[in-house]
């Protein structure tokens, strides 16, 4: 039997923060002194995540993608990948980092059973790229970029939020880089997650300016059918491009009504919305695999229809301020 939500929506992956640290301290992210950490004792450990994985993929779940904060800082990450990779029934598995330590792990990565990476990037220019991450090299990024491709951590996708009077300049470079080297760029539009931007308001930007942006220079979005889904992203490619570029619009154009995921936060909670704040502890269900299947399906009966990001966008609501950060659910 299908693992399907209270709207008959069919569900098949599972997203898992491992931890909410991170060597970075992007802008939209986390707050400059870096948000207030997890205790090492109330995150899951290795197999505790594996044992909702192993209870989850006979359900049918089939795509992990592995996030943080930033999943590289956590110890012995490898052996993390190496138990999802074995584990019956996962088909894909996927994470999410900035790249920095990408240049140290890629292969062991690979060999463990990492298919592919997805990396934040959110701009090409070294003095913006420090801006914005607080902390962060755009050449050493750039080097975790290259040992992806060459690890054949493919396809190699990068995350860009689009903001406002901060990258809206360097939508045609990024179109060159696609142009240049076999990846996928794909545009984010910027959410009201968390709230560790004082001046959201002023940087949001919605994705059409993208499109607009490309046709005004002669490169034109097309789109195309992506093998196997590229979930929420909608995927064109461009004159000359070797890789293709994606547009990602939770509030102007949200994909609710195909959504297909679960998060699993650091701490050990379920959560069946990004944007909404219920979620429920997997603690008192480890230890029984029927027990962790029924809190799954329990978590999944009470997905909400769609987010309200776009109101909440509108309206200012409080509620933008007590979700969740990114850096505690994995985006
Ligand atoms: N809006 C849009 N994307 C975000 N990310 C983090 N915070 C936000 C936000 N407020 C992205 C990061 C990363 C991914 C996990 O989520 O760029 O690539
Ligand atoms: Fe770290 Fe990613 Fe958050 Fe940046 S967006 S601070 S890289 S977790």
């Amino acid at each position: 039997m299908p693992l399907n939500d209270g709207q008959g929506r069919k569900h098949d992956y599972l997203r898992i923060s491992v931890t909410d640290r991170c060597n970075l301290r992007c802008v939209y992210c986390m707050v400059e002194d870096g948000i207030e950490q997890t205790s090492h004792e109330a995150i899951l450990s290795y197999e505790e995540i594996h044992q909702v994985v192993r209870a989850g993929a006979e359900l049918g779940l089939s795509k992990i993608r592995v996030t943080g904060g930033e999943p590289l800082v956590r110890k012995n990450l490898v052996e993390l990948i190496q138990l999802i990779s074995g584990t019956p029934g996962i088909e894909d598995l996927s994470m999410t980092t900035n790249a920095h330590l990408l240049p140290r792990y890629a292969a062991a990565l690979k060999e463990a059973g990492l298919n592919r990476v997805n990396i934040s990037l959110d701009t090409l220019n070294p003095v913006k790229y420090r801006q914005v991450t607080r902390c962060g090299e755009l050449k050493q990024a750039f080097e975790g970029i290259e040992a992806a491709l060459e690890n054949n951590l493919h396809p190699v996708k990068l995350n860009t939020v689009l903001m406002k009077g901060i990258n809206d300049d360097e939508v045609l470079d990024f179109l060159d880089l696609v142009r240049e080297k076999p990846l996928h760029i794909r545009f984010i539009e910027y959410m009201p997650i968390g709230s560790h931007d004082q001046n959201y308001d002023d940087h949001y930007l919605p994705l059409n300016f993208i499109e607009k942006t490309a046709a005004g220079a002669g490169l034109p979005l097309s789109p195309v059918p992506l093998p196997g889904g590229a979930g929420p992203a909608e995927s064109y490619t461009i004159p000359g491009g070797q890789g293709t570029v994606g547009l990602i619009h939770p509030i102007s154009k949200h994909f609710c009504s195909s959504c297909n995921r679960l998060r699993l936060t650091a701490e050990g909670t379920l959560k069946a919305c990004l944007y909404w704040q219920d979620e429920k502890s997997v603690r008192p269900a480890l230890g029984s695999k029927k027990a962790l299947q029924d809190l799954i399906r329990e978590v999944l009966g009470s997905k909400p229809v769609e987010h309200l990001m776009a109101a909440d966008k509108e309206c200012d609501s409080v509620q933008r301020d007590k979700m969740r950060g990114m850096s505690q659910t994995g985006g």
